[in-house]
């Protein structure tokens, strides 16, 4: 007997979104395995950030379903993803320019969800307690991203890529099983991009993580598995290997090769 593949973290399945006459999705399924790196790659008004957005519950399908863990995701909304287990990285910053670094780590881990609830409902004291867990908590994952110094500090104040990790550190925080990644690469230089594959793929050891990304050098190094959208439709999906081979691929491209279509 085949080995049996481990239960999929998250499934898309037959997913079709229509904006008025335009298919953005048509019929889209995927399957996201737990301690993995699923890119999430295409052309242009392919779809990509139509499919994040589904998966996130900003946008509804009006066919298809989402499931999670095993369990359907029906009329999830964006604000209730981090109780779910599932956290997001934006493609800009969306960072609070009025909280320290330390505060906007504290707020990603979801002060109305599993963490500071049980504290408000049992009395001060506990709630108390919880806040001095919730700081600790966050200060050890501001260490992890070697940012700890700058915690008393705003964000606007620290260079870009700095700010980028603040942001990483918010989304990791609550301990998410899924970690969705729109475009994290954008507006990083060399270094501070071969600092994110390494994030990227520590993360991977104990989440399942999806990436929508331009950088195909960063795609092809760090995903074990990539999906091709092209015109809202999966055209090819697979590992790294495969879908660099793949002719339909580089024809949604435009006929250049995937390296250098994607560096737009
Ligand atoms: N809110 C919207 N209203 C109308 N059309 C949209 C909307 N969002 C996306 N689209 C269209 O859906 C298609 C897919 O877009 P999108 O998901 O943004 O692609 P990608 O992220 O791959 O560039 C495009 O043709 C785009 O113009
Ligand atoms: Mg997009």
């Amino acid at each position: 007997m085949a080995p049996t593949a481990p239960s999929p973290l998250m499934e898309v399945e037959g997913v079709t979104v229509r904006f008025g006459g335009l298919a953005a999705l048509s019929d889209v399924g995927l399957t996201i395995a737990p301690q993995s790196v699923t890119g999430l790659i295409g052309p242009n008004g392919a779809g990509k950030t139509t499919l994040f957005n589904v998966m996130t519950g900003v946008v509804r399908p009006q066919r298809g379903t989402i499931t999670f863990k095993g369990r359907p995701l029906r009329n999830h909304r964006p604000h209730q993803l981090a109780r779910l287990g599932i956290a997001r990285t934006f493609q800009g910053l969306n960072l609070f320019e009025r909280m320290t670094v330390l505060d906007n780590v504290i707020v990603g881990a979801d002060p109305l969800g599993r963490s500071r609830l049980p504290g408000m409902l049992t009395g001060l004291g506990s709630y108390q307690r919880d806040e001095r867990e919730l700081t600790d908590r966050a200060m050890a994952v501001l260490e992890e991203f070697g940012i700890a110094d700058v915690a008393h500090a705003y964000p606007s104040t620290l260079p870009y890529g700095l700010q980028k990790r603040v942001a990483l550190a918010r989304a990791l925080v609550a301990e998410p099983e899924l970690l969705l990644m729109d475009e994290p690469a954008s507006g990083l230089s060399g270094a501070d991009m071969a600092d994110l594959a390494a994030t990227i793929r520590r993360c991977s050891q104990t989440m399942g993580v999806v990436l929508v990304e331009h950088h195909m050098d960063l795609v092809m190094d760090v995903c074990d598995h990539i999906v091709v959208l092209n015109f809202g439709q999966v055209i090819c999906s697979g590992p790294p290997s495969v879908v660099q081979a793949d002719p339909a691929v580089a024809e949604a491209y435009l006929g250049t090769p995937v390296q250098e279509a994607a560096g737009e």
